[in-house]
């Protein structure tokens, strides 16, 4: 009798480890890549790889605004994100591994973005959203630096800094488009092209659609660099506010956007679906050992579920 048990776990364990059935489980990743960074660059490559490594049969795709890397770099800097978002819909709707969901990673703005996909597209739907050092509650500053000879990044920061709730900034700047100064919250709230909106901000123009597509999420890990210098304020990262002035920090928690829930971040809360983490490092400063650990723990199969999300998980 117990030779029969000890066969039967046996072959159980060998169905269970089949290479096929552990590939139809491991979801496919997507990468919206930073300002500044391209969609093929070799540390967007690396990440892939990483994640195909830690979690081996993973089908990844990075995002772009345009397959010639130079004028993906530019997209980054300039143009209207309502647009570019609207491309990114239409392109990961278009790819069929894709097609049954999937986690999403995004590097620093890239982080917004991938957000605002779940909150105005999410077809095919987000399983895991992470977000690296991104600004969800906007910039205060652009302290970003440029290289000397880096003029796209120049002369976004320049105008960023002279005449951002211009029509023309707001429709052509990037980072304008999620500025956002705790203290002038007035132009913000009437000019910001995308931050206001996808943070659903303003009253009475509030999208239901939105919070429930991102209620939605299976999990949502927002991770702040502990030493960010570029992000200002770095707390931006996990929807936090600060005070400039007084240094004074406002949890999400604490603020009206989570406790009236107005994009299901409470939802995904009270669910223990939302996550802030600390890594060490300054902006986008990321150790292979580190996002080998995040990939286990967040990206794999069955990694971080609990039994309920398992049955949606099966789903696929
Ligand atoms: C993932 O790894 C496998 C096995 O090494 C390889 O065949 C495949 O091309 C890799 N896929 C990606 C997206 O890197
Ligand atoms: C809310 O967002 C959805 C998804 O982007 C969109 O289809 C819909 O038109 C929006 N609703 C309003 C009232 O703007
Ligand atoms: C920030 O702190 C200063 C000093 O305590 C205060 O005067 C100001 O009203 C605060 N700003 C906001 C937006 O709460």
């Amino acid at each position: 009798m117990v030779v029969l048990a000890l066969a039967l776990l046996a072959s159980a364990a060998v169905v269970r480890a089949t290479p096929i059935e552990k590939s139809q489980k491991q979801l496919p990743l997507v990468i919206w890549h930073g300002l500044g960074d391209t969609y093929d660059s070799e540390g967007i490559t690396s990440v892939g790889e990483l994640a195909n490594e830690t979690n081996p049969g993973t089908f990844v795709h990075s995002v772009y605004l345009d397959e010639d890397p130079s004028s993906d770099r530019s997209a980054s800097f300039f143009g209207l994100v309502n647009t570019q978002l609207a491309t990114v819909c239409d392109q990961l709707a278009s790819i069929p591994e894709l097609a049954g969901g999937f986690n999403a990673i995004g590097f620093s703005q890239g982080g917004q973005f991938l957000r605002g996909y779940v909150e105005r597209c999410n077809n095919p739907p987000v399983r895991t959203l992470l977000t690296f050092g991104a600004q969800h509650n906007g910039i205060a500053d652009f302290l970003g630096e440029c290289k000397p000879t880096d003029f796209v990044c120049k002369s976004a920061s320049s105008l960023l800094r002279s005449s951002k709730w211009t029509p023309w900034v707001q429709n052509k700047v990037v980072p304008a488009q999620y500025f956002r100064d705790p203290e002038d919250l007035g132009p913000y709230l009437e000019k910001s092209a995308f931050l206001a909106d996808i943070n659903n901000e303003r009253d009475g123009e509030r999208n239901e659609t939105y919070r429930e597509n991102l209620a939605g999420l299976e999990r949502f890990v927002m991770i702040m660099f502990d030493e960010d210098l570029t992000v200002v304020p770095k707390e931006s990262a996990w929807f936090a506010e600060v005070n400039r002035t007084s240094g004074e920090i406002t949890l999400l928690e604490n603020r009206d956007i989570y406790k009236e829930d107005w994009i299901g971040l409470k939802s995904l809360g009270t669910k223990g679906k939302l996550e802030y983490l600390t890594i060490p490092g300054r902006h986008m400063e990321l150790s292979d050992e580190g996002l080998k650990a995040l990939f286990k723990t967040y990206l794999g199969p069955g990694g971080r579920l609990n039994t309920e999300d398992q049955h949606s998980g099966g789903e696929l």
